[in-house]
């Protein structure tokens, strides 16, 4: 299936991320999630990514549709579910994708404790909804399971993940290449797997062979941001 998702209007630049979870990590019966969909670009790419892989994956798409603080006026507000469901429609009856209409921590009530392969995370980006979304959603993973999520670059993101203590020793994240700084909690025998091979962004930092040891990096980034 060819990709169609850049006819879909959104901020997805973490391709290298979703080929890797669908490489790696998706068998058949494998459950995918996505957290924070908009209308629909980044989880079209999944989707057709899915489909090509040729198994048999469950894709739910988390999003309350009502945008968030920093990407909504009030005229959008209204049509972004339908325009979410429009986006997708071509994968109806190609793969099991999936709208489920929540609160991002009440869609992760949901599922079970150990049940999920793939969680990315890419809803609200303020400090106290990134911490909510880790905790809520961080349990719901296999013990083989990877945790990831968008924009590693702002200011409440970098916070939240400090806070969960994700990025410091002993519990690095991969960097991907992508603009916004996606990041990806990996378990260790996964790690090196997980490295994207030519990171496009030239200032995603590489320590041993590409694993970061992140706490270091993103304290220093918001000392940097906070003398700007
Ligand atoms: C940055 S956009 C997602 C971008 C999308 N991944 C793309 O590729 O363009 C963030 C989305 O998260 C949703 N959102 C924000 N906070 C949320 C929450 N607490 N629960 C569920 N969805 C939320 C918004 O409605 C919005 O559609």
């Amino acid at each position: 299936m060819n990709h169609f998702y850049f006819n879909i209007p959104g901020w997805f630049a973490f391709h290298d991320v979703y080929d890797r979870a669908v490489a790696l990590l998706g068998q058949d019966g494998a459950h995918f999630v996505e957290v924070g969909c908009w209308e629909g670009r980044s989880a079209a790419y999944m989707g057709v990514n899915i489909v090509n892989s040729g198994h048999d994956i469950r894709f739910d798409c988390v999003d309350t549709w009502e945008g968030s603080a920093e990407n909504i006026d009030s005229t959008e507000k209204s049509e972004l579910y339908d325009k979410f469901l429009d986006g997708m429609s071509n994968l109806n009856g190609e793969c099991d994708w999936r709208a489920i209409r929540k609160e991002s921590v009440v869609a992760a009530a949901d599922y079970a404790d150990s049940s999920l392969d793939f969680v990315f995370l890419d809803a609200s980006h303020d400090v106290e909804n990134v911490y909510a979304d880790i905790q809520a959603w961080r349990p719901k993973l296999k013990a083989d399971g990877v945790l990831a999520g968008d924009d590693a670059a702002f200011m409440g993101v970098r916070e939240a993940l400090i806070q969960h203590g994700i990025g410091v020793e002993g519990n690095p994240i991969v960097p991907s290449g992508g603009a916004y700084k996606s990041w990806i909690l990996v378990p260790e025998s996964m790690r090196k797997s997980w490295i994207t091979p030519e990171p496009k962004s030239p200032d995603v930092a590489t320590v041993e062979g590409g694993i970061v040891s992140a706490q270091e990096k993103l304290r220093k980034e918001l000392e940097i941001n906070a003398c700007a």
